[in-house]
């Protein structure tokens, strides 16, 4: 029995390393109604190309290829040097797509994983149970399907008496009969390499839109006898296409509550995890808490026991050390925030660089930006700056310096020295 378990495990193992996949991201964005390509609008502060190509890259595939078709100049930023890319001159559908992709796959023999770039929501062990189901019963094409309850606008599965899978029938095809089916194509398809190079060719663009479409190949493997079958998402959430804006904020929402989900596991307070938005890739320490109302884009870090929000917008890049507050109506941009230092009430801080314990009284702005250039904003451990201080940048405050309530700082303030008024003035030089 073990033996046996673990000869089904080395074969699987063997097996898998024999994985090439096309991730299909030619089409543009017709129904999103939009110039940027489909796949680059975003989900979550990062296009969602990047989450199938995460995916992607946890299956250790021997090959990757993206087909690329409209704005492909745009695209390409966001694929990584290991993933070949295979242009699609004409986008005339997605069995033409797969042709592309496959002129980059000669001489492959194993099994090709067809992803969709607009399917973002996918998680590695749904494929892995496909891939294993797939290469375990030696079927030619394995289908990842989804049981819906309002199954409009995807490829509806059909099924003989027998219960076998026979044919896909996308939606503008199908009868009222066939539009009831509740079984849908994902679009995500594992094949034998040798019957899909095969019968890819027999495809022919009868349909509404002249296009050619991989779902027809289903009915061909079926008639020239190739073993086809279908296993069903245990989430349906993961199966889900993203074609127009409102699909986009679904898919949105359900990102936001796996990565709210993850930071809470982690050990981060979320007040109301429904009205915290926080991008993908944002790293924060155990104990912070986020009161809600909250946005925190790409890229930002934030350490341990800090307290953030309510209304606090953290935007791209912004490093936050531990036990910092920044409290109610902050916005933050490109900046650094020492450990233990206050922001608490209506404030700007952009491109600046806070040292350690640093008070920022309520209603402070650094004011970065002189029309044309942008310049930093320097401000060293333990300073206390009074409320509505408007700090014109480039500017240095020193250790320990005090700003007066109101004050226009445009020159540096050396430290331990206090400065009021506008321009601001130095008052005092220790204290
Ligand atoms: C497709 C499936 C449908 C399935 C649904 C799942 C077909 C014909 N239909 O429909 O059965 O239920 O996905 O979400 O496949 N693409 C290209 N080149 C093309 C056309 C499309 O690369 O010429 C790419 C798109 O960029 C997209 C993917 O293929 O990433 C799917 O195309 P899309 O037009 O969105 O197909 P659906 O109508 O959603
Ligand atoms: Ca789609």
């Amino acid at each position: 029995m073990i033996k046996e378990f673990l000869k089904i495990q080395r074969k699987k193992k063997s097996m898998k390393k024999d994985i090439a996949i096309i991730i299909l991201a030619a089409g543009k964005s017709t129904r999103m109604n939009s110039d940027t390509p489909k796949v680059l609008h975003q989900l979550c502060g990062r296009p969602m190309i990047g989450y199938v190509l995460d995916l992607a890259k946890s299956l250790k595939a021997k090959k990757t290829v993206a087909v690329l078709g409209y704005k492909q100049e745009l695209v390409r930023k966001s694929i990584p040097a290991y993933v070949k890319i295979a242009a699609q001159k004409k986008l005339i559908g997605t069995a033409n797509a797969v042709e592309a992709g496959l002129k980059q796959l000669k001489g492959f023999s194993g099994t090709v994983l067809v992803l969709y770039g607009d399917n973002p929501l996918l998680k590695k062990p749904s494929i892995d149970k496909l891939l294993d189901y797939h290469i375990l019963n030696n079927v030619d094409a394995t289908l990842l399907s989804a049981q819906l309850d309002k199954p409009a606008g995807y490829g509806r599965i059909k099924r003989d008496k027998l219960f076998s899978v026979c044919q896909i029938v996308e939606e503008n095809q199908a009868d009222e009969v066939e539009k009831d089916l509740k079984e849908v194509n994902t679009g995500i398809v594992a094949f034998k390499a040798d019957s899909l190079k095969r019968c890819l060719k027999l495809i022919r663009p009868n349909n509404p839109k002249k296009e050619y479409y991989l779902t027809d190949i289903i009915n061909i493997f079926y008639k020239s006898g190739l073993l086809v079958d279908a296993i069903k998402l245990a989430d349906i959430n993961e199966g889900m296409g993203v074609n127009s804006r409102l699909e986009l904020s679904q898919a949105n929402r359900i990102m936001q509550k796996r990565i709210n989900d993850d930071l809470m596991k982690q050990g981060v307070t979320l007040i109301d995890p429904g009205s915290t938005f926080i991008n993908f890739g944002t790293k924060i320490g155990s104990d912070t808490v986020i009161y809600p109302f909250t946005v925190i884009e790409r890229d930002v870090k934030i350490g341990k026991r800090c307290s953030l929000g309510p209304f606090a917008h953290l935007r791209a890049g912004v490093k936050i050390d531990n036990d910092v507050v920044a409290g109610n109506f902050i916005e933050m941009a490109r900046s650094r925030i020492g450990a233990g230092s206050f922001v608490k009430h209506f404030s700007y801080i952009g491109d600046s660089w806070l040292g350690k314990a640093v008070n920022i009284g309520a209603g402070t702005v650094t004011a970065n930006f002189d029309g044309l250039n942008k310049h930093n904003t320097t401000i060293k451990d333990h300073t206390c700056i009074g409320s509505h201080t408007v700090i014109v940048a480039p500017v240095k405050i020193g250790r320990q310096a005090i700003t007066g309530a109101g004050s226009v700082v445009i020159n540096d303030i050396p430290d331990k020295a206090t400065a009021v008024g506008m321009p601001a003035r130095i008052i005092k030089k220790k204290r």
